[in-house]
């Protein structure tokens, strides 16, 4: 049977692994998620379990030697990423995949204008002259709501604030109208008030470009909006995933409702809610067991016994969790 909205992006239980002076770090495990066009999912979880390496091995940016991936497919379009040549992902990368990388201020360049990195995707992937690609910055620069953007696009990273180089970030990212863009933390460095716009603005890309979005974040509130799908990832797996609104009106797995239980209050910034005891995980040491029950308040003798399986709760919705399973 065909789908109607074929898969833009899959993956298929896919392993990466580091090498490291304590052994192998088992940063991502058996992760198994699809991505349709115009279609956004979040990845969210505590720092440490996994999110940007995920994103980081669809682009094949995974750092060698010590990282590799260990198992599994990524599939975008149905092309195999891991088999493609560098060069074929290169063109992929930037032009149809784009990515908003989590610290914006170390992937701009100091030394060179806003303008100067804006068109070098576009002569690089459009065969812009320079003259149309500058002209395409500065309109770029317009879309993602810099006032003023034919003089912005002549000044420097260190002359702007957090909210103004995540919007030139985004301007790169969504020079060569990706089908996919990824957002590694968007918001996380920036205050409320832009944190809030920033997301506006992905919103609007999103519904004018009809692209899809990959939102990375470990905070939920973030992705209440946006999202259509979420995975909740711990130590490197998929605990729970489903719809968004599923997974904040009946979250199954005790990790996630440890995590919205640790929102921030709304309108008080410095109070958060009693957040979950304890770590995430070593991934160079994961137990042959549910990696979430040593900080797990229910967790019993059954938790201990395997890596719990995929639990299917109706209407897309899984968790990965014993106390969860269904009675038969
Ligand atoms: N190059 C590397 N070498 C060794 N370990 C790595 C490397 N890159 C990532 N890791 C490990 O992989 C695990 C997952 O890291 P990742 O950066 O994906 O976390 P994350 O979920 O994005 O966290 P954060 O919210 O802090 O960004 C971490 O334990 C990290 O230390
Ligand atoms: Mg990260």
């Amino acid at each position: 049977m065909t789908h109607a909205n074929p898969p833009l992006i899959e993956f298929s239980h896919l392993s990466t692994h580091f090498h490291t002076g304590q052994g192998i770090a088992r940063a991502v495990q058996d992760l198994s998620f699809t991505i349709r066009a115009g279609e956004t999912v979040a990845l969210v979880g505590e720092s440490g379990c996994g999110k940007s390496v995920a994103a980081l091995s669809l682009l094949g940016l995974v750092a060698k030697p010590a990282g590799r991936i260990a198992g599994g497919r990524l599939l975008y379009r149905g092309r195999d990423l891991l088999t493609l040549a560098p060069e074929e992902l290169r063109r992929l990368r930037g032009n149809e995949i784009a990515m908003i990388f989590q610290e914006p201020m170390s992937s701009l360049n100091p030394v060179l204008s806003i303008g100067e990195q804006i068109v070098e995707p576009l002569i690089e992937h459009r065969a812009l002259t320079p003259r149309a690609a500058w002209e395409r910055a500065i309109a770029l620069l317009a879309e993602v709501g810099i006032p003023r953007p034919g003089k912005i696009v002549e000044s420097y990273p260190h002359e702007l604030s957090g909210g103004m180089l995540q919007r030139v970030m985004i301007a790169i990212a969504i020079s060569c109208r990706p089908a996919l863009l990824i957002a590694d933390e968007p918001t996380t460095a920036l205050d409320m008030t832009i944190q809030a716009q920033i997301l506006d603005l992905l919103q609007k890309l999103k519904r004018e470009q009809g692209m899809a979005l990959l939102l990375i974040t470990h905070d939920l509130g973030v992705v209440t909006e946006l999202a259509d799908h979420v995975l909740v990832m711990y130590a490197g797996r998929v605990v729970e995933s489903g719809p968004a609104r599923t997974i904040f009106k009946q979250p199954a797995h005790p990790y996630t409702r440890g995590l919205l239980a640790s929102r921030p209050v709304p309108g008080q910034r410095l109070r958060r809610l009693p957040s979950i005891p304890g770590q995430v995980p070593d991934p160079a040491r994961l137990p042959a067991h549910c990696a979430f029950a040593e900080r797990c308040s229910l967790a019993g003798p059954r938790c201990r016994t395997g890596i719990p399986e995929a639990v299917d709760l109706g209407d897309g919705h899984q968790a990965a969790c014993v106390l969860c399973r269904k009675e038969e």
